[in-house]
């Protein structure tokens, strides 16, 4: 993981300051790595031994921290990983702008990684991604939002990542195609997880403990799963979010009440044991088989663990 920072901050050099600025700014102000883990641990599972795994890794978490610049520009988001973000500071423009330098520089990174499989694989998932954001964004206030729907945004907004750092992973340690759509399968059901608990802690977090603004998803016209179950359960509260769909924003109180109706029909335990169960099928698609690295498998059982019981 120190390769892995090490290779970031060299990726963001720019003679155009902005870059580096907003680029540095941003990935020092935290963040989990999660994806790069993901990635390494998967490579290091099957005992590879090479180099490649690292910018490759890094390939996908600028993916990742440019979907964030963009997220936070669409999102009207004002604060990231507990510091301002970046279009807090410097406006929208050099958001969307220092977002697309981060997916050029993650396709350059690739060419220069010089494998077309490799290229395929991130070209679909960063496709996807662009797709599954403007799905959502097709959704905003879709007020009959079925779970199934809502999965269906997860996985192609959120999960598709998680399943091309642990296939990337596999990918590079030369794997069998079986094996790697094994441990893309493992990324995926890890990902919805990810996704449905970042969904519930929406409705159940603290600002300071998530680093970023908590009870904002509904106000963005996003209908998750907390929400859509609770709902089922409680027609005024059903009722009231229609009303906030036709004003399209909150008024005062708002989004206390609305926490305090999901809480009551208990709307992110019920995304949580979703979550859970996505956990579950990611760590039994760990594979078993002789050559495998057992303390690194039972890290990735863990990693599954965390997506669906994280505080963060
Ligand atoms: C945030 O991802 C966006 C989602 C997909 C929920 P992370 O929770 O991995 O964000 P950082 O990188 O740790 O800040
Ligand atoms: C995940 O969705 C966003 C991306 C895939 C970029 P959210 O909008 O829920 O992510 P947060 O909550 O802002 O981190
Ligand atoms: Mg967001
Ligand atoms: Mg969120």
């Amino acid at each position: 993981m120190a390769l892995v920072d090490a290779c970031i901050h060299h990726n963001l050099q720019s003679d155009i300051m902005m870059i580096p600025a907003i680029g540095h700014y941003i990935v020092n102000s935290g963040g989990k790595r999660f994806r790069p883990l993901l990635c390494l641990l998967t490579a290091r599972l099957f005992a590879y031994h090479g180099e490649r795994h690292i910018p490759l890794s890094v390939v996908v978490e600028f993916i990742h921290t440019a979907s964030l610049l963009h997220d936070d520009v669409v999102d009207s988001s004002d604060q990231r990983r507990g510091s301002p973000s970046a279009n807090g500071v410097w406006g929208n423009q050099a958001s969307v702008l220092v977002g697309d330098y981060l997916f050029s520089r993650a396709f350059q990174m690739m060419v220069a990684d010089g494998d077309m499989a490799m290229l395929k694989l991130m070209s679909d998932v960063t496709n996807a991604l662009a797709e599954g954001e403007v799905l959502q964004l097709s959704r905003t206030f879709h007020l009959e939002m079925t779970e199934a729907e809502c999965l269906e945004v997860i996985e192609r907004k959120t999960a598709v990542l998680f399943k091309a750092a642990s296939e990337v992973g596999a990918h590079a340690a030369e794997q069998s195609p079986e094996v790697v759509a094994q441990m893309a399968e493992y990324g995926m059901c890890l990902g919805v997880a990810f996704q449905l608990m970042d969904d519930a802690l929406d409705y159940l977090a603290e600002a300071e403990e998530a680093g970023k603004p908590v009870g904002h998803d509904l106000e963005e016209g996003k209908i998750t799963l907390p929400l859509i179950h609770a709902m089922q359960g409680d027609a005024e509260l059903a009722a009231r979010v229609e009303e906030i769909s036709e004003r399209g924003c909150y008024e005062d109180g708002d989004r206390e009440w609305v926490r305090g109706r999901v809480s009551a029909q208990d709307g992110a335990g019920f995304a949580m044991n979703r979550a859970k169960d996505y956990a579950e099928r990611a760590k039994h698609l760990l594979p078993d088989s002789a050559g495998i690295d057992i303390d690194v498998r039972n890290l990735l059982a863990e990693l599954a663990e965390f997506s669906a019981h994280r505080p963060y």
